[in-house]
């Protein structure tokens, strides 16, 4: 194992704090209730901080102070070069305490610090870059109606937002919904994940240093059905973003419709990953084991489903289950793990409980198929990456999204099959095609119904690029010039040139 790098002070201290505050109208406050939650670090199954516990009085002084904020602080009069400035040293800053926020990350979350350092906080700072470039952009319309009106739109904030996200990318995640949310002006109530809140409140602090008023962003850390229930059932609220499991997801659709909120919902997948003969198979190979085992495969587009031509089955399986079984596993802190421990003991009983029923639908572990508890490993959540054969489309394993590091190898006929099978899904977040052929690749792209196709890749993103689900895995998108719209509504302005 190699050495883990040094835990920097500023880490120690955050930790070590009796308990973490939440932020609420610029000021860091204990719970209303007082109370406070552990949040753990899965390497080592030990508590690593004390945070306070928001719940429905703290959620009504967040939205309160967002309300005022939006209404009538001085964010409401702010002008577009003002919210330039501030996003764009948001990233910055982000940049600048990288490591420190790469290690807490990596601590409360059990990521790979590779992962972190190069792929979750360069992308939030980006996140940040990028929606600055939108401020002063996102144009409303002139329309060509009756001469004698002059007729245009608007895009206005749609007032105070609270954003809902989850553990896999606690602050990835949570530039997705701050970046685009505070380009267009809104305010933000943010409710981190309850086993990851530590990166959201570091956050909070930059968010400070780079000057963002008071009130505008509330970070109020809590459970689910308290925290989260508060903020989705708020009068004052004006929107939910939602990132999370797709049954949360329904139920915030239906908790909304009483005061039809506006609602984006990023939720589950079970995504194919279509890998024909003709494909060079050791890139499809890696690939394919990038695509399921990164972030130990709790990632909502992970190709789960890897469909592999008939042809090539067996000898492609042989591959990927031999570079499966040699990922190195370990605590996320060592710089030579792969594959880190899943979010929390939950995740490990849920993703270990699948491992059961795919042995008892009758499919076989070519790879994994059992928690490590290897030599220092006992006392984390490790699951062993997990290749299963003999899976069949309609298994369970194959329909449910397990969000572990656990892929489903399916063989398929051709073209067809491959479409009508990786279509076989509740779900449409992503999917994957190899191959050669370009016009196939092209056609595969237009038979699955999801939000992200990529061709001869995986996990590719972009902060200029959308993304987000068809079907049950959501509607709205995320990133890109597409999540303006989440976070403007549209004035249609009438002036009457004869008066
Ligand atoms: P979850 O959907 O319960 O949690 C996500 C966020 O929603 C957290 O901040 C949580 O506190 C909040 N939340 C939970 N219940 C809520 C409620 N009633 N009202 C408002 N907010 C609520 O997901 P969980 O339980 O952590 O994981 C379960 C499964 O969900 C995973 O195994 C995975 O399949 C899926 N999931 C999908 C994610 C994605 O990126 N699409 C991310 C996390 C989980
Ligand atoms: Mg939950």
């Amino acid at each position: 194992m190699a050495a883990a790098p040094a835990l920097s002070q500023a880490v120690q201290d955050f930790v070590r704090a009796p308990f973490r505050k939440m932020l609420i109208d610029g000021n860091w406050v204990a719970a209303a209730s007082g109370k406070t939650f552990e949040t753990v670090n899965p390497a080592t199954g030990e508590v690593l901080a004390n945070v306070a516990e928001g719940d429905a009085e703290d959620v009504e002084r967040a939205v309160r102070a967002a309300r005022r904020a939006f209404d009538d602080g001085p964010w409401a009069t702010s002008t577009p070069t003002d919210r330039v400035k501030l996003l764009l040293r948001v990233a910055d800053l982000i940049e600048q305490n990288a490591q420190e926020l790469a290690q807490l990350e990596t601590l409360d979350n059990g990521k790979s610090i590779n992962e972190s350092l190069n792929v979750d906080i360069p992308s939030a700072a980006g996140t940040f870059r990028y929606y600055a470039g939108w401020v002063d952009k996102a144009y409303g319309q002139t329309i060509p109606s009756d001469p004698t009106f002059f007729n245009f739109t608007l895009r206005e904030p749609v007032g105070v937002c609270g954003q809902i996200i989850p553990w896999n990318f606690p602050l990835l995640m949570a530039a997705w919904k701050l970046g685009p949310a505070l380009a267009c002006g809104n305010t933000v109530v943010l409710k981190p994940a309850e086993q990851t809140p530590l990166s959201a409140l570091r956050l909070g602090e930059i968010l400070q240093e780079a000057g963002l008023p008071d009130g505008v962003v509330n970070i109020v850390p809590g459970f689910g059905p308290t925290a989260g229930g508060a903020l989705v059932r708020h009068p004052l609220v004006d929107k939910i973003a939602f990132t999370g499991s797709t049954e949360v997801g329904k139920e915030i659709h239906r908790e909304t419709s009483g005061t039809l909120k506006r609602v984006s919902l990023e939720l589950g997948g079970k995504s194919p990953n279509i890998v024909f003969a003709d494909a060079n198979v050791e890139d499809a190979v890696q690939g394919a084991l990038m695509g399921v085992f990164f972030n130990q495969g709790q990632v909502c587009c992970a190709g789960t489903r890897l469909f592999v031509e008939q042809k090539m089955h067996d000898e492609f399986a042989d591959t990927l289950a031999k570079h499966a079984s040699a990922m190195q596993q370990g605590p996320g802190m060592d710089p030579a793990t792969r594959v880190g421990p899943l979010v929390s003991k939950e995740q490990l009983d849920r993703v270990t409980s699948y491992l059961e029923i795919g042995k008892k639908e009758g499919a076989k572990a070519v790879a994994g198929g059992e928690r490590n508890t290897g030599k220092g490993l006992e006392k984390g959540y490790f699951v062993k990456p997990t290749v299963f054969t003999g899976v069949k489309n309609d298994m369970r394993i194959a329909q449910e999204e397990i969000f572990g590091p656990v892929v489903s190898v399916i063989p398929f006929k051709d073209e067809s099959d491959a479409g009508l099978q990786g279509h076989h899904t509740l779900y449409g977040l992503a999917a994957g095609v190899w191959t050669k052929d370009v016009s196939k690749a092209h056609r595969v792209a237009r038979a699955i119904r999801a939000g992200t196709l990529w061709v001869n890749c995986y996990n590719v993103f972009g902060a200029s690029a959308p993304f987000g689900g068809y079907k049950q895995s959501g509607y709205g998108r995320d990133l890109g010039k597409h999540a303006l719209d989440n976070y403007t509504e549209t004035k249609a302005v009438w002036v009457d040139l004869r008066r």
